[in-house]
């Protein structure tokens, strides 16, 4: 009985905890970094209708001129894609409704068909991908890890919001922190000699309660592609989990110096599989079924 209440007390801690947060995003609308991921979603709709072969002009009048008025504001803290994405999408947007009848034209830097890349690899790649829990020196230098997360960084968010954070953590004190934090390093050897990084999930990009999933997928796919990449270049990672834990996450916010709306959604370990020993192949199902 009293263990069963105290996990239920457990749960109502973990719950407010997290809803403290998404609301603290919600409450944070007016926000610079706020008002980013909604410029970002409305320079996104633009686009969508632009690009939409049966799209009527006018369209997007209910907040095209709150764009372009955010637009100019925030262009200078944008980083120079987006902001080269919101002058394109906001030029074609004004020269169509100026002129109706321009025709919908694909962005040249798009091939059509997609070059397809080569299936068996890829498969040999996803096959071959498994968690690593013995690391070998050397750990991997941050910039290394910067160059494969930049060539990763084409994942699909919704609306282009990009509502995640990736920190390479270098800080031997804040690496060691977030590694005695995290619950699941047991049967590891050589995590000395492992890269960490930290997956962070931004909930000042989320608009409504309804939609408070979408940072965290955002860390999973950003994740899973660097994962992959990873290995192509000789890599071994493992995810590790982090538990929602109220005071935990307040001090990660305080030593990793986040903002009040971003929270660690789980760390991942990179560096090289000690060839001598291996934690097996967890076979997979694939929990497919057609309906
Ligand atoms: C979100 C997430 C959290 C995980 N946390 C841990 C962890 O804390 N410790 C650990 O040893 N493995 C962790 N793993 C790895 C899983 O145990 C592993 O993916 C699973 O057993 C399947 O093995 P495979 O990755 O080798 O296919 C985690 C995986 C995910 C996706």
């Amino acid at each position: 009985m009293f263990s069963k209440l105290k996990s239920l007390r457990e749960y109502f801690r973990v719950f407010l905890a997290d809803n403290r947060l998404l609301f603290a995003g919600i409450r944070q609308r007016r926000g610079a970094k706020a008002k980013e991921y909604l410029l970002r979603r409305n320079i996104h709709r633009l686009e969508k209708g632009l690009r939409n072969p049966e799209c009527r002009i006018p369209f997007g009048q209910a907040y095209a001129g709150q764009t372009e008025r955010d637009f100019e504001t925030y262009r200078s803290q944008l980083p120079p894609a987006i902001a080269d994405w919101g002058d394109h999408v906001l030029a074609e947007y004004r020269q169509r409704h100026a002129n109706p009848e321009l025709p919908v034209e694909a962005p040249a830097d798009v091939a059509i068909p997609l070059d397809a890349p080569d299936y068996a690899s890829l498969r040999a790649a996803f096959a071959q991908r498994t968690s690593c829990r013995h690391f070998i020196a050397p750990a991997p230098a941050g910039d290394a890890i910067a160059e494969i997360l930049h060539d990763t960084r084409h994942i699909p968010t919704s609306c282009n919001r990009e509502a995640y954070r990736i920190l390479i953590v270098e800080t031997p004190e804040k690496r060691n922190w977030l590694l005695a934090n995290s619950i699941g390093l047991t049967n590891f050897t050589g995590v000395e000699h492992c890269t960490v990084l930290a997956f962070v999930a931004d909930l000042a990009a989320v608009n409504h309660p309804r939609d408070r999933h979408v940072p965290v997928m955002d860390c999973s796919f950003a994740s899973l592609l660097f994962a992959l990449a990873a290995q192509s270049r000789g890599l071994a990672t493992c995810y590790l989990n982090w538990p929602i834990r109220p005071n935990t996450d307040r001090q990660s916010r305080v030593l990793l110096n986040l903002p009040a709306t971003q929270k660690i959604v789980f760390c991942l370990l990179v560096g090289h599989q000690n060839p001598a020993l291996s934690s097996g192949k967890s076979p997979k199902s694939g929990r497919i079924c057609k309906v």
